[in-house]
């Protein structure tokens, strides 16, 4: 597929995703390009009157780049308690809509805001629809600097494949907005979601893994039918 029809269909679902925000809302924003369209569309809701009194929870530094150039009034989690909705997006989405994410290297941040909300939608072109996670992307787990070579063992002990995950147009190792470093991980199949993400989250210096389990929701889909975008729920 083209890079054209994979951008209609996340600036549609991005879409879908933003009309579900309602005046009065604290919105956790994601991080990615689908969600950037979402952010997008929120802030052009806001000005255009259509709602009103909404604060945004950034998961990345991105987002918060995002929001203040559309316009969305931000807050933190210090001075806010709640969060009614956040809108993400993922890498891969099982038939049980646990989740891989990570891409962006801001899985921890979204961790937070995203288990939080009140309501969790995942925003996904089709061809993030896996039938078992881990079949097409590596799982991100987010380490600290000093932990790296015990880390990379562990998870090697633990029948894994690790990667440092390297920047792009940028010499040396990704960084994460906390500071730390990104081991990506092949494992052959991850059968049980649930049971992978405490095994990894336990070994130490691991600060979090990118496994979203028993947490979204909605799953919004972007698919291309008849050659137009369309959404549908999953
Ligand atoms: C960032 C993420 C992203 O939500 C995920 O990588 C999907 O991004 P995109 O919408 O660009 O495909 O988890 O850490």
């Amino acid at each position: 597929m083209t890079a054209e029809p994979i951008n209609l269909m996340k600036q549609q679902v991005g879409k879908a995703a933003a009309d579900r925000v309602v005046s009065g809302q604290v919105v956790g924003l994601g991080t990615g390009s689908t969600t950037a369209y979402a952010i997008q569309f929120i802030g052009d809701r806001l000005k255009s009157g259509e709602i009103k009194d909404i604060v945004g929870i950034p998961t990345s530094f991105q987002a918060e780049v995002l929001a203040k150039k559309y316009g969305i009034p931000l807050t933190t989690l210090d001075a806010c308690d709640r969060i009614d909705i956040a809108i993400d997006g993922a890498d891969e989405v099982d038939p049980k809509k646990n989740l891989i994410k990570g891409g962006g290297a801001a899985h921890t941040r979204e961790k937070v805001v995203d288990y939080l909300a009140e309501t969790f939608i995942i925003v996904v072109d089709s061809g993030k629809l896996v039938d078992k996670l881990g079949s097409t992307f590596l799982l991100p787990v987010e380490v600290i600097p000093m932990a790296i070579a015990p880390v990379m063992r562990a998870l090697a002990g633990l029948g894994g494949k690790p990667e440092l995950r390297m920047g792009v147009k940028k010499a040396g190792p990704v960084v994460t907005d906390q500071g730390n470093l990104v081991i990506d991980v092949k494992f052959e199949s991850i059968d049980d979601p649930v049971g992978w993400e405490q095994k990894i989250n336990n070994i130490p210096g691991v600060l979090e893994n990118g496994l979203f389990v028993n947490c979204v929701d909605l799953v919004l889909v972007g698919e291309i039918k008849d050659g137009k975008p369309t959404v549908r729920e999953m």
